[in-house]
């Protein structure tokens, strides 16, 4: 890679050279993570890995480190827990594995894709493709109904399921004409959901899914994202302040100022409904 990057553009090489090296950089990339990834262990079985993760916002004396070498592998089909005080990194290190924000050094793999290699379309495509977002506030549109919502997001897809189904999976099949204001919060939340996984993405990001809801409604929430991932296989990752979530993950990663502080493998997770907080 090294040896790739300091390639010399000088006017001996552009002679000889029949196609630029600016327009082969992306195919090598891929070919280099290609390679590279598949010849580690366990490239079948991790959803993403990390090397190095770094994400500097800003410049000079205002910069802000906010991932500071993340090296991390999350498995296919794990539900994930990350933990951690407000501005440790939690939502930076989703953005970047969601394909939303660039690290500025390191990589990060989804199966053997290097996300940190690829350009603003791959990066469109991956996200339209193999990832669904759920964030604590719905952004439903307010003048469609939620089987709408739903569909807008069908009609673009390459591999939808109906949007009565997501909705069905999500226990709103008896909701489908609702517009969002009249929907409870929790409800709205279902909506989102069964918006994110219509799609059938294989990773599902929540950045602080429970966040505006009540604790009984916070764990209807969760239950909903653990259906998703047994009935569906998605992987799924949470952000939480609610350390008690941790009890039906997984894998719990600690986060702090940055780093990873440990990560915790669960035997045992249990069903949502029994998280106490
Ligand atoms: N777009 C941005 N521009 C500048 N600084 C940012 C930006 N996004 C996040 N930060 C900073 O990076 C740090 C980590 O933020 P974030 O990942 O949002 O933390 P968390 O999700 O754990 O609360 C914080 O100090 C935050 O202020
Ligand atoms: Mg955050």
């Amino acid at each position: 890679m090294q040896q790739i990057s300091s390639f010399p553009r000088n006017q001996a090489r552009r002679s000889w050279f029949p196609i630029g090296y600016r327009s082969l950089k992306p195919a090598i990339a891929w070919l280099i993570s290609s390679v590279m990834s598949d010849s580690r262990e366990k490239a079948e079985t991790a959803a993403f890995r990390t090397r190095n993760l770094s994400k500097v916002y800003g410049t000079g004396r205002s910069a802000v480190r906010a991932l500071r070498g993340v090296d991390l592998e999350i498995g296919r089909g794990e539900i994930v827990v990350l933990l951690g005080p407000s501005g440790s990194g939690k939502s930076t290190l989703l953005n970047i594995l969601g394909g939303l924000d660039r690290a500025s050094e390191g990589d990060a793999w989804f199966d053997t894709q290097c996300l940190t290699s690829m350009n603003d379309r791959d990066l469109t495509r991956y996200r339209r493709n193999h990832v669904g977002f759920v964030f604590q506030f719905y952004n439903l549109m307010p003048s469609l109904t939620a089987r709408e919502n739903v569909e807008l997001v069908t009609e673009i897809a390459e591999n939808p399921i109906t949007a009565d189904k997501a909705l069905g999976v999500v226990g709103l099949g008896q909701r489908l004409d609702h517009f969002p204001a009249q929907l409870s919060g929790g409800e709205q939340q279902r909506v989102a959901i069964a918006r994110a996984i219509a799609k059938q993405p294989e990773v599902l990001f929540c950045d602080e899914p429970t966040g505006a809801l009540d604790s009984s409604t916070g764990r209807a929430i969760l239950r909903v994202l653990q259906d998703v991932n047994k009935k569906l296989g998605t992987t799924v990752l949470i952000i939480t302040h609610a350390a008690a979530t941790a009890a039906m993950a997984h894998r719990v990663i600690n986060f702090a100022d940055g780093a990873i502080q440990d990560v915790h493998l669960n035997k045992t997770p249990i069903d949502a409904e029994g998280i106490e907080w």
